[in-house]
């Protein structure tokens, strides 16, 4: 069986959770490299919706192993109330659930800081989800962080003390914030004791043990490659490399353990937070494009995780071709096709425009690709549903030709089509 590396290609809530979950029963192992609970997956069975934070989208299926691998930052609470989530609607998650003893875990002055920072940047912020993950990798980086493992150090109470001290000095003194308080941390701590030591494993091991067996894993990443923090819209990014080179050093596998990379994402674009956004349409501070607020109404564009409003904008080529490059994508996840329903036309951003000149890459600098216009290449729409089609001969030949001229400007074959938020909403195209 081919191991895959699911990631997101354009700036986050691309589908993943769905495509994820769908893929899962034909997966021994799923497990997630990197990033937190800034993620929010959503699944929908049957009509019930699910959220997954920091837990595998392959959990709701018997018999796959579910992972979080040394390469995420955790927070004990969010990890807790999620399987308690799950545990109310009847999975097992105790019996599926690993956890890396390497992974970071989140405490509250992660996100007190996150929070500080934010509002002293004012009108600059990058508009993180108050998470805490800047916080917690810099901690991480710095050789600073606590682990999992680290619960079972002696000098654990005396780290806690120097970095509350520390944290609490900044907090008090430059960013004139409120201060966190121990028994904050120590509530915190109590819940990761009691709720994920149960779960400690070495990831690593357990991924080398199954794969000696023959199982078949998937590795789910969360954001998307536009948010990656070397190639993404740097500083708007998140903390952590998104890409799927990622899942090697997030979960302590090789190369060779990888044989295919899917690319997720949407048929136009979206994003959450601040950063440029070349082919943005619509969003919620004012700027006013009817194909933008179809896209944002038809698509039910809120963020899964803070419930903010997503800027919607046409799909971007030059963005899927950058991922598909720097992350080796072998095949795309189309998601969310049904949203283009009823638009009378359809764009595809092929190149961009910059002081007169052409551009069919991402400049490294924000600035410059704010700079950007987008050059539209434009296709006729189509006024049939395609919500809910699985059979790609069902589909509307205009969105047929939408999807090979993807294909052709992307470099990239198109290996599953999502027609719904149900996990039954799919077409799939083996290759
Ligand atoms: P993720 O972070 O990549 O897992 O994506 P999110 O869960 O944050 O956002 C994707 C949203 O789109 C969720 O509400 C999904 O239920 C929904 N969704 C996924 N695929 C489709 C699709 O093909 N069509 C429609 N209409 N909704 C979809
Ligand atoms: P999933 O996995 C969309 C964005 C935030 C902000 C930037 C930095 O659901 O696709 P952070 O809290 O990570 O420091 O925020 O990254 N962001 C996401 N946007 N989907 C996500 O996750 C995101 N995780 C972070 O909005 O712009
Ligand atoms: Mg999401």
């Amino acid at each position: 069986m081919a191991n895959i590396v699911a990631i997101g290609i354009q700036w986050g809530d691309e589908g993943k959770g769905k495509i994820v979950d769908l893929l899962a029963p034909e997966m021994d192992v799923v497990a997630r490299f990197q990033g937190g609970p800034n993620a929010g997956h959503t699944l929908v069975i049957g009509g019930e919706k699910t959220v997954l934070h920091l837990v595998p989208s392959g959990i709701l299926h018997e018999g796959v192993l579910c992972l979080i691998g040394n390469g995420t930052v955790v927070t004990p609470s969010t990890i807790a109330e999620e399987m308690d989530a799950l545990l109310a609607a009847g999975v097992p998650v105790a019996e599926r659930l690993r956890i890396s003893d390497r992974c970071h875990l989140i405490l509250p002055w992660h996100r007190a800081l996150d929070a500080a920072r934010e509002a002293a940047r004012g009108k600059a912020r990058i508009g993180t989800t108050g998470r805490g993950i800047g916080p917690a990798y810099e901690d991480k980086t710095a050789r600073r962080g606590i682990r999992l493992i680290d619960l079972l150090a002696d000098d654990l109470d005396a780290r806690i003390g120097e970095q509350l001290d520390w944290t609490n000095f900044l907090l008090r003194e430059y960013f004139h914030a409120p201060e966190v308080s121990r028994a904050e941390v120590d509530a915190e701590l109590a819940i990761a004791r009691e709720r994920l030591l149960p779960l400690m494993a070495d990831v690593s091991q357990l991924l080398h043990e199954r794969h000696e067996a023959g199982a078949a894993m998937l590795f789910e990443g969360a954001q998307g490659v536009m948010l990656d923090v070397d190639f993404g819209t740097y500083p708007f990014v998140t903390s952590s490399n998104t890409v799927s080179g990622a899942a090697l050093a997030g979960l302590g596998v090789g190369p060779a353990m990888i044989d295919e990379v899917l690319g997720i994402c949407k048929a136009y674009t979206t994003r959450v937070g601040a950063g440029p956004f070349p082919t943005e349409l619509y969003n919620a501070d004012g700027m006013e494009d009817p194909a933008g607020r179809h896209l944002a109404e038809k698509g039910s564009e809120f963020g899964a995780t803070t419930g903010r409003p997503r800027r919607t904008g046409w799909f971007d080529a030059v963005v899927v071709r950058h991922a598909v490059r720097v992350a080796g994508v072998t095949g795309l996840a189309v998601t969310k096709l049904d949203v283009l329903d009823g638009l009378p036309e359809v764009k595809l951003c092929v190149a961009y425009e910059r002081d007169g000149e052409r551009l069919t890459h991402i400049p490294a600098d924000a600035r410059a690709l704010d700079a950007c216009r987008p050059v539209y290449e434009t296709l006729p729409g189509w006024s049939e549903s395609t919500y809910g089609v699985t059979d790609p001969a069902r589909l509307p030949a205009n969105a047929r030709a939408l999807l090979a001229r993807i294909e052709e400007v992307c470099g990239c074959p198109v290996r599953m089509l999502s027609t719904g938020p149900d996990r039954g909403h799919i077409c799939r195209f083996p290759g």
